[in-house]
């Protein structure tokens, strides 16, 4: 069995959807073929893909409540392209959106689903998860985690000839579990896709999100959005700054 994950994600660099599209590969056997989605210029290499598979995964951010417009241009190219080589695949969506709720990702899920019934089609499904920006920063933290780990252990050889500092492994291990906490939700729902996947059947739509209280995540959410506006173009992403009158 041939899978094409498809990411569907503009950005060139740590996106979201690359994260959650490797962790569904996880639970998926078969031949599988990693593909990035971002311009017309990959459409060509992208069907040819699809060609022979079986089985498109399609990791989608959540654009104003929709699919991304670049998408939408290749579905329609997609659509055709079935069409003509009389291909009958299976696809299912990995959705992902910024807000807390993964169920905002419904009426994207509907688009995916129309499109798979007006394109002759298989839809399998699809997992949606709220608080992708933040799930995203998670595997960041696991890697600084694991750089200060190898850090704390570094000093403690140096210091005391000791290759096990308790306490560092100690506070790893909790770290690490903290963020497998955050992230079990993604985890159970695309298991639970990748078995569907694995044997050819409808999987379902299913909602889920960062397992952290909404308080918690819409205080950490504003501190990272000032931040990030700070770093590109002034408070608030330039809104407040002086801005040239056009002639
Ligand atoms: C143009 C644009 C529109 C967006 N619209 C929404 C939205 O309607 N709802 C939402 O929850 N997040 C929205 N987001 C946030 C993205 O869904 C979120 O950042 C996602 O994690 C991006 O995934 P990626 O890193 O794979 O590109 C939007 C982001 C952009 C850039």
């Amino acid at each position: 069995m041939k899978t094409v994950f498809i990411n569907c994600s503009p950005k060139k660099k740590f996106c979201a959807s690359a994260y959650f599209l490797a962790l569904q590969r996880l639970f998926i056997g078969g031949k599988k073929v990693n593909e990035k989605l971002r311009t017309p210029a990959d459409h060509a290499r992208i069907l040819d893909q699809i060609k022979d598979a079986q089985t498109v995964v399609f990791g989608v951010p959540l654009y104003v409540d929709g699919v991304p417009s670049h998408v939408l241009r290749f579905m329609e190219e997609m659509e055709a392209f079935c069409r003509e080589n009389d291909l009958h695949l299976s696809i299912y969506c990995v959705a992902n959106n910024g807000f807390i709720e993964g169920k905002q990702n419904e009426p994207l899920m509907q688009i995916f689903e129309h499109f798979c019934s007006h394109a002759g089609l298989t839809w399998g499904g699809g997992v949606g998860i709220g608080g992708g920006v933040m799930l995203n920063v998670t595997r960041i933290l696991f890697v600084v985690d694991i750089a200060l780990l190898l850090l704390n252990t570094v000093l403690s050889v140096i210091n005391s000839g000791n290759f096990f500092p308790k306490g560092a492994w100690i506070s790893f291990g909790e770290n690490a579990a903290l963020l497998l906490y955050f992230n079990l939700g993604v985890l159970f729902f695309l298991a639970r896709m990748g078995s569907h996947i694995r044997k050819g059947t409808f999987s379902g739509k299913k909602y889920t999100r960062i397992l952290i209280p909404s308080f918690i995540f819409i205080l950490f959410a504003d501190i990272f959005f000032v931040i990030i506006s700070l770093f590109e173009g002034g408070l608030f992403r330039g809104w407040l700054a002086k801005k040239e009158v056009e002639a």
